[in-house]
C-alpha cells in the first residue's frame, strides 16, 4: 500500500482533533450559595466533568474581592505558595487523593468574616480550561449587648451598648419596656482584622414608669438576635444634685468670666511694661542658655582629657617601673596586731603571743607598718590586695606621732588611699570618695619626690587610682601598709617585673 503526503496529513489532523476532543471537560459546582457558620470548617465542591484527572493540570482557587492574589494554587504537581492572600495562609489545602478522579474541592479551616465572597474554581489543561463560580455566606452571631451607664446627659441618662463578633454588619435597636424602638445617636461600626462586626450606641433616655430599656443586636439575613434589657432604679434620674451641681458651676464660671475680664483689663494696661519684662527675660535666658552651652563644651573637654589621663598612663608605665625599689616590711615599726612573714615581704592582721621590744616607733593605735627604707628621689612598689576587705597603703614622712587617732592626711604626714566597707578614699585634706571601674587586685604606688606627687594605679588594667599633687617634701619618705583589722588576708609586696 502507498502512503500518500495527503494521507499523512489527514492522520495528524485526526490525532489533533482527537487529543484535542479528549482533554476538554467542564468545571462543576453548586448552584447554591454556600452558608458557614464562622470557626467551622468547609469545603468548596468543585469537580471536571468527565471525570478526568486534574493531577497534571493546573487547579486555581480565587476569591473575586481580590484582584491579584489567590486563595490557592495547584501546578507541576506542587502548591505555589506566592502570591497567596495572607489571611488564607495556612487555612486551605485541596484533597491530593481525589485529583486523580476529576474532584478539585477546596478545603478550607477556621472560616472568619473576610471569607465571605465568590470564589471561582479555575482549572487549565494544555489546550482547555473552564471555571465554575461559588457563593460563599459567613454567618457569625455576635456576643451578648454590654450595657453600661455613662451617668447625667444632656437632661436625662446616657447609656452605652456594644456588642463584637459579629457577621455579617449588624443592626442595633433601642426598645422601651413596650417593645417601641426609639430612635439614638448614630451608629458606630469597626471591622476587626478577621472580619467580623463590633457596633456601639450611646442613646441618652428619659425617666418612664418602669425604667426599663433593651438593647438589641439582629442580623435579618441569617436570622439572629441578641438582646439585654436594663433596669435603672429611679433614683438614677434625681437630678436634684445635679442641678446643684449646674447652678455651682454656672456661678463659678460667671466668676471666672469676672476675673478674666478684669485680668485682660489689667493686662493691656500693663503691657508695655510686661513686654519689657518679656524682653529682658529672653535676653537673660539667652544669656544663660550660651554660658550653660559654654560649660557642656568645657565639660565635654574635660571629660575627655579625663578619659585620655586615665586611660593613657599606660605609655608610661615603663618610665615608672623603672623606680621599681625592693622593699621589706620594718618589723621594729609594726604594731602589736600584725603578723608578718617571715621574709617580710607579706603582713596580715591576727595575734600571736609574741614579745616585742618597746620601740617607739611602733605604731599603737593605728595598725600600721613601714617598709625598712625610706626615699628622698623617685620609687615605686606594687602592692597585691586581693581577696582583701579592707586595706590602706601609702607613703608617709617620719617622724609622725604614732599614737595620733585622727585621720591620716598629708598635714599630718600621710599619702594614703583606703578600702574599707566597700568604699574606696583616697585621704586628701578632705576625704575624696572614689569610683573605681575596676576593683583593684594589685596597687602600684609611685612618689615622685620632687614633683610633690604621690600616684596610685590598679596595676591589671593600668589605670589611675589617684594622685596626691603639690605636696613639699623635704624629709625621707616610707611606704606604709596597713591590713586593716575585718580580714586575715595578707598584704604582699610583689617584686616588680620591669616587663611584666
Ligand atoms: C467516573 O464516572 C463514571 C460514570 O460517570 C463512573 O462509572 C466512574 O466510577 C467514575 N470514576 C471515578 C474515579 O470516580
Ligand atoms: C471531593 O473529595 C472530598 C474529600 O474526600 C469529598 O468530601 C467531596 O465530597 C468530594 N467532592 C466530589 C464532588 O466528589
Amino acid at each position: 500500500m502507498k502512503v500518500t503526503q495527503l494521507d499523512c496529513l489527514c492522520v495528524i489532523l485526526l490525532h489533533l482533533l482527537h487529543t484535542a476532543g479528549s482533554e476538554r471537560f467542564e468545571v462543576l459546582g453548586p448552584t447554591d450559595v454556600i452558608a458557614v457558620v464562622a470557626g467551622d470548617d468547609i469545603i468548596l465542591p468543585c469537580y471536571l466533568k468527565p471525570n478526568i484527572s486534574a493531577e497534571d493540570m493546573t487547579v486555581d482557587w480565587l476569591n473575586l474581592d481580590f484582584i491579584d492574589d489567590r486563595v490557592y494554587r495547584y501546578q507541576n504537581h506542587r502548591i505555589i505558595q506566592e502570591d497567596q492572600i495572607p489571611s488564607y495562609r495556612g487555612r486551605t489545602s485541596l484533597f491530593k487523593e481525589e485529583l486523580w478522579r476529576g474532584n478539585t474541592s477546596l478545603k478550607l479551616t477556621r472560616v472568619q468574616g473576610t471569607d465571605e465572597g465568590r470564589y471561582k474554581c479555575l482549572i487549565q489543561s494544555k489546550s482547555w480550561y473552564d471555571d465554575f463560580t461559588i457563593q460563599v455566606l459567613v454567618k457569625a452571631v455576635g456576643s451578648k449587648p454590654v450595657v453600661s451607664i455613662e451617668g447625667h446627659r444632656e437632661g436625662g441618662m446616657g447609656l452605652l451598648c456594644e456588642s463584637e463578633g459579629w457577621h455579617p454588619e449588624p443592626e442595633l435597636l433601642w426598645l422601651d419596656s413596650k417593645g417601641v424602638h426609639f430612635s439614638a445617636r448614630t451608629l458606630e461600626t469597626h471591622r476587626d482584622f478577621k472580619g467580623f462586626y463590633r457596633v456601639k450606641q450611646h442613646v441618652i433616655v428619659q425617666e418612664t414608669d418602669t425604667n426599663r430599656f433593651t438593647c438589641r443586636v439582629q442580623q435579618s439575613r441569617i436570622n439572629e438576635k441578641m438582646e439585654t434589657e436594663v433596669h435603672l432604679p429611679s433614683e438614677l434620674f434625681d437630678t436634684t444634685p445635679w442641678k446643684m451641681s449646674l447652678i455651682v458651676l454656672c456661678c463659678l464660671g460667671a466668676i471666672t468670666v469676672i476675673g478674666l475680664a478684669l485680668a485682660i483689663y489689667c493686662i493691656c494696661n500693663n503691657k508695655d511694661n510686661l513686654t519689657e519684662q518679656r524682653d529682658d527675660l529672653k535676653k537673660e535666658k539667652d544669656d544663660l542658655t550660651e554660658k550653660l552651652d559654654d560649660h557642656k563644651r568645657k565639660l565635654e573637654i574635660l571629660t575627655s582629657q579625663l578619659d585620655f589621663v586615665n586611660t593613657n598612663w599606660s605609655p608610661d608605665v615603663e618610665t615608672i617601673r623603672r623606680h621599681a625599689v625592693d622593699l621589706t616590711l620594718d618589723p621594729d615599726s609594726a604594731h602589736c596586731n600584725l603578723i608578718l612573714s617571715q621574709d617580710g615581704k607579706q603582713v596580715r592582721h591576727g595575734k600571736l603571743n609574741q614579745v616585742l621590744s618597746d620601740y617607739r616607733k611602733r605604731y599603737k593605735n593605728c595598725s600600721g607598718i613601714l617598709g625598712n627604707v625610706g626615699f628622698s628621689r623617685k620609687f615605686y612598689y606594687e602592692v597585691q590586695v586581693e581577696g582583701k576587705t579592707e586595706w590602706t597603703l601609702g607613703v608617709v614622712r617620719r617622724p609622725i606621732n604614732r599614737n595620733e587617732r585622727s585621720r591620716p592626711i598629708p598635714y599630718k604626714g600621710y599619702w594614703t588611699v583606703e578600702l574599707k566597707n566597700g568604699e574606696y578614699t583616697a585621704h586628701a585634706d578632705s576625704p575624696v570618695t572614689l569610683s573605681l571601674r575596676e576593683k583593684p587586685q594589685k596597687v602600684g604606688v609611685f612618689v615622685d619626690y620632687e614633683k610633690g606627687q604621690v600616684s596610685f594605679f590598679n596595676v591589671e588594667d593600668r589605670s589611675h587610682i589617684y594622685s596626691f599633687t603639690g605636696s613639699k617634701f623635704s624629709k625621707k619618705l616610707y611606704p606604709f601598709f596597713n591590713p586593716g583589722g575585718s580580714d586575715s588576708v595578707s598584704l604582699v609586696i610583689c617584686p616588680v617585673d620591669a616587663t611584666d
